[in-house]
């Protein structure tokens, strides 16, 4: 399985800071954001990686990671993206990248306490489709969130909605997603959503209309850092050490 971090955008939402860098670019307690979706995938074993990135800065991303061989990827490669097309839009470039094989894709903004290992292998082993990570919040409306239906021993997950102003449940759809190879097949097919994107969601919502989707729960804290407060929490949540990430070099010298 090869790994996909889709790190794009404008990262408006943490304006002044990304007038003059990328938003995974900045630093989370004492690494680069990006390091944590790429320790992500090598914790998981998967140790080839496409970074999708675009906008002024993306040559950074070269300067910072190079071949990617410090950090311990075996195959580190890049795809621009042109304009604002969203995560889905962002995610079609890693088709050749992927040659048919299966993707764990993860949202450069993502940051995680614990280990995918588990939920990789299981992917590894399911036939087709889609497995989703979900996780607890208490501000469900900032994600995509699960609709479930069913008594709670025999719940599935109805439908995902994204950002809902009236959230159906606490649980949220985590920016770590496994694919098939039909997903590039998928994204092509969508519609801008009223955001002008194409979403996602709307990937996780085609997979489970044909009866290929499931889902884990998520160990250990997981956040986004995307917003000034999300951000503050993640380095907040770095530094109180639940990440382990003993592999990756920080640079800093004693
Ligand atoms: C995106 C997805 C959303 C998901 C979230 C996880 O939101 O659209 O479904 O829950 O990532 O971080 P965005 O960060 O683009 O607002």
């Amino acid at each position: 399985m090869k790994g996909v971090i889709l790190a794009g955008g404008l990262g408006t939402r943490l304006r002044p800071l990304t007038l003059v860098t990328n938003k995974h670019l900045l630093p989370v307690f004492d690494r680069p954001m990006i390091y944590y979706p790429i320790e992500c995938l090598l914790n998981a074993g998967i140790t080839e990686i496409l970074i999708v990135t675009g906008g002024e800065h993306a040559g950074d991303f070269l300067k910072l990671l190079k071949n990617g061989h410090d950090l311990g990827v075996k195959r580190l490669a890049y795809a621009y993206q042109e304009g604002e097309g969203g995560i889905a839009d962002a995610l079609r470039l890693a088709k050749d990248f992927a040659d048919g094989e299966k993707i764990c894709v993860v949202l450069g903004d993502n940051i995680i306490e614990g280990n995918i290992k588990k939920a990789a292998g299981d992917f590894f082993t399911q036939k087709s489709g889609a497995k989703l990570l979900l996780k607890t919040v208490d501000d469900p409306e900032r994600f995509g969130v699960v609709r479930f239906e069913g008594e709670s021993a025999d719940q599935r997950v109805a439908e995902i909605i994204e950002k809902p102003s009236d959230p159906p449940s606490n649980s949220a759809v985590t920016g770590i997603y496994f694919y098939d190879a039909d997903v590039f097949e998928m994204c092509d097919g969508l519609e801008p959503s009223a955001r002008g994107e194409l979403e996602i969601t709307d990937v996780n919502n085609f997979y489970l209309k044909r009866g290929d989707l499931t889902y884990e729960t998520l160990e250990g804290w997981w956040t986004d850092a995307g917003t000034f407060e999300s951000l503050h929490r993640a380095s907040n949540l770095v530094r109180e050490g639940g990440a382990n990430h003993a592999q990756m070099p920080t640079g800093a010298s004693a």
